[in-house]
């Protein structure tokens, strides 16, 4: 039985996405980033997809999200990056999952594991050239990678990878971006000091990948733009296809006279006759409740912008004297050229002040994913 809300996505236009951004990044290698779900896409079949399209590596925040794709039998490259104590470390090694090392204790836990294993781990050192966020301080990289060539030598470990993260990449031109490059390459110099042969050197996310071909170095980490959204809100990217649309059925129409308040709070009051349509999808589904009178949505065949406030479950548009019936799609996000005049998922958090990050991964377990594409 079909559900009556979905979030559906296209694996077709993920996996072209991927064969786009393998193009746009030149000789480098692609990593298809899948944290947080595959970005709320579904974490399997966004790797699966990507995969298809080219992408050699996979990304992942966690140790626990780099076992699932293991589990599910994915044999590629993956890199998880945040490793908080007390994370499976070995059981990453066990699984050949490569570690995003960001500072000595965690090279410690690694090397452990290794040894205790009798397995060489695989880990990718992280230099903080700037955004002082993860990663090692440039202080402290010598020693670092002093430390990790040693366990090389000793058979413990192989540094796959040497890696850092831009702060303001969606901003081409800040001079952080200069900066930041800057100390990578004395980062890798460094590196090559010491003996180290990483296989890969990567910093470019999916605005660096897209807008500054001097950082695609061996590898690019394509995560938004894997899921066919621009990093950049004004950076047209052709060719890029949104995967997902969010879409619900309507539950209810009403007409009301003029002076009616709707919803919690009666933030919008009809200025006349009208017809409400009720969408059963809420703020437990993703849909923010600062979405209230500002949600851009399309139904009956026109843009129409949610009124009221949005509830747990459900939010109201007015339709005028338009026919909608129950049981017709609002589209509140998805691919424009796909479903035309249907906002983008760039059209939310431009009225939210977000980004289009936050309103794919937010859409919530119970709006089932709808797979079609990706035979
Ligand atoms: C370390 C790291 N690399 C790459 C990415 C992918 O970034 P984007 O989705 O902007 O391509 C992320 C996502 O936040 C990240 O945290």
């Amino acid at each position: 039985m079909a559900h009556f809300a979905h979030a559906r996505v296209d694996l077709d236009a993920i996996a072209y996405n991927a064969r786009l951004l393998r193009e746009r990044a030149g000789g480098a290698a692609l990593m298809g980033v899948v944290k947080a779900d595959g970005y709320g896409h579904g974490m399997l079949p966004a790797a699966r997809a990507l995969l298809a399209g080219g992408a050699t590596w996979l990304g992942t925040a966690f140790i626990r999200e780099a076992l699932g794709l293991r589990a599910a039998g994915i044999t590629a490259p993956v890199l998880a990056w945040i490793i908080p104590p007390g994370e499976p470390v070995g059981e990453a090694v066990e699984n050949g999952v490569d570690l995003g090392v960001s500072d000595a204790a965690v090279l410690e836990a690694v090397l452990g594991a290794a040894r205790s294993l009798g397995r060489t781990a695989r880990v990718q050192l992280k230099i903080d050239t700037g955004l002082n966020r993860g990663g090692i301080g440039h202080s402290e990289w010598g020693s670092l990678v002093e430390a990790a060539a040693r366990a090389e030598e000793a058979g413990h470990l192989k540094v796959s990878g040497i890696w850092s993260h831009f702060a303001c990449a969606d901003e081409p031109g800040h001079p952080s971006i200069a900066a930041q490059l800057s100390v990578f390459h004395d980062a890798l110099e460094t590196a090559d000091k010491v003996g180290l042969t990483p296989e890969v050197r990567h910093i470019a996310n999916s605005a660096a990948l897209l807008t500054l071909p001097e950082a695609h170095f061996d590898l690019v980490r394509g995560g938004i733009a894997s899921y066919g959204l621009s990093p950049i809100p004004d950076l047209d990217v052709p060719g890029l296809r949104p995967a997902m649309t969010l879409r619900a059925r309507v539950a209810l129409t009403k007409r009301v006279p003029p002076g009616s308040g709707v919803s919690y709070g009666h933030r919008y009051v009809t200025d006349r006759e009208t017809t409400l349509a009720l969408v059963p999808l809420g703020y437990a589904d993703g849909v923010p409740r600062a979405a209230t009178n500002r949600g851009p949505v399309l139904l009956g065949g026109r843009g129409r912008v949610i009124a009221g406030t949005v509830c747990m479950d459900q939010f109201v548009v007015d339709v005028g004297d338009d026919e909608v019936a129950a049981g017709e799609y609002a589209v509140l996000f998805g691919d424009p050229d796909a479903h035309p005049g249907a906002p983008s998922a760039q059209d939310w958090a431009g009225v939210l002040d977000t980004i289009p990050y936050e309103i794919v991964t937010r859409v919530g377990v119970r709006v089932p994913r709808e797979y079609v594409g990706g035979a």
